[in-house]
């Protein structure tokens, strides 16, 4: 190997659904932020509904104020598992941050690798698995598309 990489870890971006598997790779992401003196932030991408299912069929019928509520459900329990990733990080002296962003059109992929690009993030941390209960592909397409389009390495956790 000729030359040594540039390696810094001080932005970890740790994507997470709320999942055992995403709160699993925060802890991950907490233990490395430690080790090398970096930052968190923690991010949840609010999915926008589902053609298909039950409120996807209630938002094609117009009716706003029951998916207007569903997303500020959605937002609301984020916050509360959110919070505890981000006070667990304080316990250990780790500074954390939550982010929920919309889904803008891009997909959560879209939504997290534009996030890594623009905030010079050096490292992503996210779960193999998340909330779906399919279990054909090894690892989940947020995960898999993220591997494909990350500007930064990104650590994968079982
Ligand atoms: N909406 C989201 N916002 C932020 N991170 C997410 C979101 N969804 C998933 N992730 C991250 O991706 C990881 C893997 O979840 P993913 O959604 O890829 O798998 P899955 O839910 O098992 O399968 P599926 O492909 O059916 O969604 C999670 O552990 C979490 O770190
Ligand atoms: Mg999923």
């Amino acid at each position: 190997m000729t030359g040594a990489a540039d390696v810094s870890v001080k932005k970890i971006l740790v994507p997470v659904d709320g999942s055992p598997v995403s709160s699993k790779a925060a802890q991950y992401a907490v233990h490395i932020a430690k080790v090398e003196g970096a930052k968190l932030v923690i991010m949840h991408v609010v999915e926008n509904v589902k053609q298909g299912g039950a409120i996807g069929l209630q938002a094609r019928y117009g009716n706003v104020r029951l998916v207007e509520g569903f997303r500020r459900a959605r937002i609301k329990s984020a916050e509360r598992w959110m919070s505890d990733i981000v006070d667990d990080a304080a316990k250990q002296n780790v500074s954390a941050k939550a982010e929920i962003l919309p889904d803008d059109g891009t997909h959560e992929v879209g939504v997290i690798t534009e996030y890594a690009k623009k905030n010079n993030v050096d490292l992503i941390v996210m779960g193999s698995r998340g909330q779906s209960t399919f279990k054909k592909l090894l690892v989940g397409s947020v995960t898999n598309a993220v591997i494909n389009h990350s500007p930064c390495p990104v650590l994968v956790v079982r």
